[in-house]
Order: C-alpha cells, then structure tokens, then sequence
C-alpha cells in the first residue's frame, strides 16, 4: 500500500458513528474519502462537509452524505492533506488551491487530523511557497505587499490561464525562503488588504498521521 493510502485508511478509523466529518482535498485525502465511503457503504451513519468542489464530488459518487452549509457549526474530526509540516505540527497548505475552504473547516473542528507521506516532513517551513489567496482586484498590487515581506511570487497559472479557486479568487505562490516565525508572518499575510487567506496553518493540527514507503505509519 503506498504511504497516502497507509495513511489515509489509518486516520478512517478515527470516525465513529454519529460524526460530522470535514473531508480534505488533495491526493492523500482522496484516499481517505475512499476509506470513508467503504464504511458508509458498510452501514456507518456519518455526515460530511467538504473543502472544495473536487472532494464534494467524490463524496458524492461514494455517496457519502453531505451536510448542507447552513447545518454547519462545528465538526467532531477533519482528516486533510498538507504541503509541509513542522516538528511543531504548523503546516503549509493550499498546493491544490483549497486553503481558504480547509482554513474554515480546520478551525470548527475538534480534532484536525492531518495525513501525509514522510515527503512532507520537514524541520522548518518555507521550501514549499506559501499559497496566497488573493482576490483578482489589482492582484499586482497584493503581490507587492507580500514582495514587501521578503517573498518573491508567482501568479499560479493553470492549463487555461490564470488558476481560479473555488471562491473565484487567485493565488500568489509567494517564496519567503526557510520561515523564521511562521506564526508572525501568517498574521502579516493576514493584514495585506487583497489577501483572502494564506497557507500557514499555525497551532491547529492535533494529530499527524504519516505514512512511510516500507509500510510503517507513524501517529504523533
Ligand atoms: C489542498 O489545497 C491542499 O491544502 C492539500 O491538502 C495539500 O496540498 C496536500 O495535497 P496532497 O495530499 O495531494 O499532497
């Protein structure tokens, strides 16, 4: 089995009967859900809220009930993907462009369980852009407040121009170098009149789950 799906299965166990789950995005999530709609398919009563359109349609064709967003106050367990993590357990997310909706999720969640392969593991953040989600109004100018905090950024392209997320927003790929306070600079981003969220998911992992290529899986 390979170490996303090692560890995607192995966080499915967590969810018992009766919770409301939040359903991350990406591909390590994707085997999650899987795992997820064997159990419903089992019998297991649970209901669902996801993090973007793409992990809303797989529940769906796992048909995994889904919570509509007025029904939505809190949730008993998130299982997410992440970009990199810290030995703090602080993250970098949004490499599939779905921090802003996972930022909502992760932070009306009572146990936020995040799984990776041992790839992600790293001792401190910053190798991996940070995800800047910025609304397109004069985006040059948001990416020359983020420039001022030291980080070169990318405008993030897809196949047929500029990446568009869920939320109609953009995404400024922002280089800031090996992070020295990741929790001052997430509250820095935040400030940027233009940024709608950013990818430093600081003190909100409760557990990571981590799946290694020889089959081992780790719980911390
Ligand atoms: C989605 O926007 C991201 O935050 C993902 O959770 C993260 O990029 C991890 O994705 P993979 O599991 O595909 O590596």
């Amino acid at each position: 089995m390979n170490p996303k799906e090692l560890a995607g299965k192995k966080a499915a166990e967590y969810v018992k009967p009766g919770m409301k789950i939040g359903l991350g995005t990406g591909s390590t999530a994707f085997y999650a859900i899987h795992a997820l709609g064997t159990k419903v398919k089992e019998g297991l009563n649970i209901t669902c809220f996801p993090t973007s359109q793409a992990s809303e349609e797989l529940a769906k064709s796992l048909h995994i009930p889904l919570m509509a967003h007025h029904e939505v106050h809190r949730l008993d367990i998130t299982i997410d993907g992440a970009d990199e993590v810290d030995p703090s357990k602080n993250l970098i997310k949004g490499g599939g462009g779905a921090l802003l909706r996972e930022k909502i999720v992760g932070a009306i969640t009572d146990l936020y369980l995040i799984i990776i392969d041992d790839s992600k593991k790293v001792e401190r953040l910053g190798s991996f852009s940070v995800p800047v989600e910025v609304v397109p109004y004069a985006w040059q100018v948001t990416a020359g407040h983020i420039q001022e905090l030291d980080a070169d950024t990318t405008l993030r392209e897809s196949d047929d121009g500029f990446f568009v997320t869920d939320n109609g927003n953009y995404i400024l790929d922002s280089d800031f170098g090996l992070i020295k306070n990741v929790a001052e600079l997430e509250v820095k981003l935040n400030q940027i009149p233009g940024v709608v969220c950013n990818g430093l998911f600081i003190d909100m992992a409760d557990y990571i789950i981590c799946g290694h290529s020889n089959g081992d899986l780790e719980v911390y």
